[in-house]
């Protein structure tokens, strides 16, 4: 089996490291050799420097995506733009195709599956989604006697790495983010990882695959964490909660929600303690129940591992047809069918609060009364003793369970009070049961 890399950066790297150092033993297990015949990147003589004179390396990836000496083609440069046009024609000119690409698949995967359909090839992208982690088997394969009723995973490695370093160092977000950017845990434009795009792209793929729903990234919720306060990861903390950046899709009998946010977790919950760059996903399906899936999201070494199983899956399927033994998105294609998708005021959570009021008497008398006049409980409520006579104090609370709605109309009486001060915080909590 030929492989052609487009792309030698951090992750084409590691599978060209992979598919060398492990030519053996992944001759022992399959019984096929895999080679890369053929690398394209545009900075030819950094691929040189990489892969040797043994193989040969064109700067036009189009070269390569024609090339008879090229059975899967590994896309690996990234983005919407030209990694789509070599991708879709790769297909048409009837090679296999490998991505790490999820924009690409969250974006365009309808119109390239469709592609491969057509033309008889796999388009196969295990390491679109949580890097290291087989998610995308686990969903389509390990799991699929289950109806999955829900998806929920920390798929971000850089605002996890973030939200640690501020709970656990006392650091603003800011200077978390400058910390992860000279770790390499965060890109110079960290603009997709930190406010949620990068952590949607790979949930609206898991939400197709786990209930057979079109892949429809528009109709996802998305909100980053470039706005958190270091004070409501303490406060939660003193409730019991741990604050991720929590990828969840739900599915009910008529109906789906799609959602990134940052989100309270019960600390006790295994998810909650996974921490620094490190991935985790949580997958309840109605016969197993909860299972877990955890490691590394990111990486040259673990998001190369993802693109050769990928490789060999294909070179082992190939003895029998070209085309995959299991559908792309683990749903006949026939069977692929809309679910309306719920607005994010109709999704139910319990919320957390947090109000910077004016400190008067008959404060909380008003607040509590504002929660009665809507039928929400408060579940819990913290007042802050202050310390000085001017300083406002801190109230943060935990709402029964309600729909968003709901919370936004007693939200928005709060914050008409003549004593409020500030925006009120609103986060969401997920029991993850
Ligand atoms: N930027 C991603 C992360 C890795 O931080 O997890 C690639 O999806």
């Amino acid at each position: 089996m030929n492989v052609g890399l487009i792309g030698v950066g951090t992750v084409g790297g590691g599978t060209y490291k992979v598919l060398t150092e492990n030519f053996q033993e992944i001759f022992h297990k399959t019984g096929i050799e895999i080679k890369v015949t053929l690398v394209a990147d545009k900075n030819v003589a950094l691929a040189k420097q990489l892969v040797g004179t043994s193989i040969p390396v064109v700067s036009d990836a189009l070269e390569l995506i024609d090339s008879k000496e090229v059975d899967i083609v590994v896309e690996l440069i990234g983005g919407t733009g030209i990694a789509k046009d070599l991708v879709k024609q790769a297909l048409l000119n009837g090679k296999h195709v490998v991505t790490a690409n999820k924009a690409l698949i969250a974006l365009h995967g309808k119109e390239l599956f469709a592609a491969a359909e057509n033309n008889n090839v796999q388009l196969a992208y295990e390491a679109a989604v949580a890097g290291g982690i087989p998610i995308i088997k686990a969903l389509r394969e390990g799991l699929a006697a289950n109806k999955i009723e829900w998806v929920a995973g920390i798929i971000n490695g850089t605002t996890n790495y973030i939200l640690t370093e501020m709970k656990e160092n006392n650091l603003s977000f800011d200077v978390a983010l400058k910390q992860a950017q000279e770790l390499g845990f965060a890109e110079a434009d960290p603009t997709f990882d930190i406010e949620g795009v990068d952590a949607a792209h790979k949930i609206t793929i898991m939400a197709s695959i786990a209930f057979g729903i079109p892949i429809n990234f528009d109709g996802v919720f998305v909100e980053g964490i470039s706005n958190l306060n270091q004070k409501d990861i303490t406060y939660a903390e003193e409730l019991g909660y741990r604050i991720k950046l929590l990828a969840i899709a739900k599915s009910e009998q008529d109906s789906v929600e799609i959602r990134v946010h940052p989100t309270l977790i019960p600390e006790k919950r295994l998810v909650a303690n996974v921490s620094g760059p490190m991935n985790a996903v949580l997958v309840k399906g109605n016969m197993v129940g909860p299972t877990l899936y955890y490691g590394a999201g990111a990486g040259a070494e673990p998001t190369a591992s993802a693109v050769v199983a990928d490789i060999i899956d294909i070179a082992r399927q190939s003895k029998i047809s070209t085309k995959s033994l299991i559908p792309s998105l683990g749903f006949m294609p026939n069977q692929i069918k809309n679910k309306k998708l719920l607005a994010i005021e109709e999704v139910w959570s319990e919320f957390y609060l947090r109000l910077t009021m004016e400190n008067k008497s008959g404060l909380l008398a008003k607040i509590t009364n504002i929660f009665a006049n809507h039928k929400i409980s408060i579940d819990a409520l913290v007042h802050k003793e202050v310390q000085e006579d001017n300083q406002d104090p801190d109230i943060f609370l935990v709402s029964s369970k309600v729909q968003e709605h709901q919370i936004n109309k007693v939200i928005k009486e709060i914050e008409a009070l003549p004593e409020n001060k500030d925006k009120i915080i609103k986060l969401r909590i997920e029991e993850l049961k």
